[in-house]
């Protein structure tokens, strides 16, 4: 049996007053949403071995999720997942498409149903287009746009009324120059949750766009070609992930870049 809505419900921005009832009935149920308890659902998190992934990872352990992380470098996969409750690593590399079928399969068979997917790997590249070298555009376009795609495809016959994080970030609103691959990919990502949101209706599927600005996790510093430009101060990761994790929970299908500031 699924467990996947919760006959909670939370009402959120009630503070305007209406004198006349029925306007004030309309009002309250279009502020009403249902909440949806993670307790026991099972999440696989691709890219849960870095900064955001693990921290999100982290945030659902401690609100009952079981957790598959995702993930390519040993020694990150065990330690993010000593510090969870009740999860199980694979190796997932959005370059190999086998081994995204794998993570979906090892899924299944550990915990016999699958619940969410947070799509939090990726990669950065920096510097003019005619200077990106055509095997690392492909590898960017790869890990940022059709590796996620590849994940959701491959989850879908598992996934009825679950939910799914896709992470294109800031520059899915706000193309940036010097930026031109990493900026394509995931404002194509975004498009693809707007796309996936209404093609998933039925099945109650949830696919939330979430697109926090620069927030400090050394991404930039981890680019595969070009380097960084100086940033202004990011936001801080463990208030990115909390606001995440606060939107699956909510049924939220957007999380634009101002989301995040409060
Ligand atoms: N930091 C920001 O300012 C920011 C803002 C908005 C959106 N985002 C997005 O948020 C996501 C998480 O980024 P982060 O800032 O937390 O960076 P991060 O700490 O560098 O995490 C990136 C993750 O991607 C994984 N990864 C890299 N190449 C991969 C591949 N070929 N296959 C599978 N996984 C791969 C890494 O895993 P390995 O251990 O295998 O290397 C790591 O777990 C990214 O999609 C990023 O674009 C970041």
């Amino acid at each position: 049996m699924r467990l996947s809505w919760s006959p909670r419900i939370q009402i959120v921005r009630t503070s305007r007053r209406y004198s006349d009832p029925i306007r004030s009935r309309r009002h309250l149920r279009s502020h009403i949403v249902s909440e949806r308890s993670l307790h026991s659902h099972v999440v696989l998190v691709a890219g849960g071995t870095g900064v955001l992934g693990s921290l999100i990872a982290e945030e659902l352990d401690r609100r009952g999720a079981r957790l598959v992380i995702g993930g390519r470098n040993p020694d990150r996969l065990n330690s993010v997942t000593a510090k969870l409750s009740d999860a199980v690593s694979c190796h997932l590399d959005f370059l190999d498409v086998a081994s995204v079928e794998r993570a979906i399969a090892l899924t299944i068979e550990r915990f016999g149903r699958l619940d969410g997917l947070v799509n939090a790997a990726g990669v950065v590249a920096f510097g003019p287009l005619e200077e990106l070298n055509g095997e690392t555009l492909r590898d960017l376009l790869a890990v940022d746009l059709v590796g996620p795609l590849d994940l959701i495809r491959a989850a879908l016959p598992h996934l009825d009324e679950g939910f799914v994080v896709n992470l294109p970030g800031v520059v899915a609103e706000q193309p940036v120059g010097n930026m031109a691959g990493y900026s394509a990919a995931k404002a194509g990502l975004s498009a693809a949750s707007v796309a996936l949101n209404r093609e998933l209706r039925r099945r109650r599927i949830t696919i939330l766009d979430a697109r926090p600005p620069h927030t400090e996790t050394g991404l930039a510093g981890r680019a595969i070609s070009g380097t960084a430009p100086s940033f202004p101060e990011g936001l801080p990761p463990a208030r990115v992930a909390h606001r995440i994790v606060e939107g699956i929970v909510a049924g939220e299908r957007q999380l634009p870049a101002e989301a995040f500031q409060s």
